[in-house]
This record gives structure tokens, sequence and C-alpha cells, in this order.
């Protein structure tokens, strides 16, 4: 890939919640109950891939290179704990039972306006940065979404702000890779 076709980390993410949003919208629109629970599948699975690669890779920068980013990202994170809490509680109700459809609208609202949130208070901070620290996000965001996590679980809070600032980015992205392994690994204990 040359510099020209460099991803660029916001699009990446905007693309992420351009996939999001179509799969609610082929959740109301399934037909049968089996295409249904395939949907929901897919959202759980790239919902906790691509919060992952936020908790991991944005906001440790957003705490630290952004005016008040701290306050920014905690807001952001809460906003993330809700909809994973949420995605938690439909992964163990009954499919077919009407408590899901309640709790699956509480999740859609709180999943969508939070990515509304992101793209109107966030992405374009963010785009404002050194493009030498955009560029290795965008690789490091492709590395954490290979080893999240598939299903909701618990903020882990980011590594990748002291990498960022460490070296080259292949070897930012196997130390993120290794700081990921132990952070699933604490998890499950
Ligand atoms: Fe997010
Ligand atoms: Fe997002």
């Amino acid at each position: 890939m040359t510099q020209d076709q460099a991803i660029d980390v916001v699009d990446q993410l905007l693309q992420d919640h351009v996939e999001v949003r179509s799969l609610f919208t082929a959740f109301e629109t399934a037909r049968t109950a089996e295409e249904r629970s395939d949907v929901f599948r897919h959202i759980v699975h790239d919902l906790s891939v691509h919060e992952t690669a936020e908790e991991e890779v944005v906001w440790p920068v957003v705490r630290t290179d952004l005016a008040e980013g701290a306050a920014l990202a905690d807001v952001r994170i809460g906003e993330e704990e809700a909809a994973n809490r949420l995605m938690a509680k439909l992964e163990a109700l009954d499919f077919d039972g009407r408590e899901f459809s309640s709790v699956f609208e509480d999740c859609r609202r709180a999943v969508l306006s939070h990515a509304e949130r992101e793209e109107n208070d966030v992405f374009p901070l963010l785009r404002q940065l050194d493009p030498g620290k955009l560029a290795p996000m965008a690789t490091l965001v492709d590395a954490a979404k290979k080893a999240a996590p598939t299903h909701p679980h618990p903020h882990v809070p980011g590594t990748a702000t002291a990498n960022l600032l460490a070296g080259p980015a292949a070897a930012i992205v196997d130390r993120t890779r290794d700081s990921l392994r132990k952070a699933r690994e604490r998890l499950s204990r």
C-alpha cells in the first residue's frame, strides 16, 4: 500500500458506523427469526470489535492529545459501557421473548446515539491531529480488531498511547497485540 492509499483512521471508524447502522436496519427488515438471529450475532460481533479498537487506540489518544480529552473520553467510554451491558443482557435473554425486543430497542438507541456523538464531537477533532500520529493509529485499529473479543466485555484501559510514541508501526502492532492478549487473559481469569 502506498502512502496515498494509506487508510485514514477516522474513515475506518466511520465505515464501521455505517456497517452497524445498516445491520440495525437489516434487523428491522429481517423476514424470519433465523435471519434476525443472524443479524443480531453480526451486530454483537461488529460492535464488540469496533468498541475494543476505540478503547485500545482512540480513547488513549483523545485523553492525552485533545483539549479536555480526558472528560471527552470518559463520557464516550461510559456510553460504550452502557451499550455493552445491554448487549450482554440481550445475549442472556430468550431471543423470541418479549423482553428481548424492548432491551434491543434500548441497545439500538444507545449505540446509534453514541455513534452520532463520536461523529459530531470526537472525530472532527481527531482529524486535526498530526498525520504522523493518525497513520499508525489506523494500523493499530486493524491489529486491535484482529485480537478483539467478539462478545461484550468489561472496559479495558487502552495501552496504545505509549506505544504510539515509541516506534515504527510494525513494532507498535506487535506490542499492541501482546498487550491485548494479556488484557484478555486478565479478563478471563
Ligand atoms: Fe465507540
Ligand atoms: Fe465508534
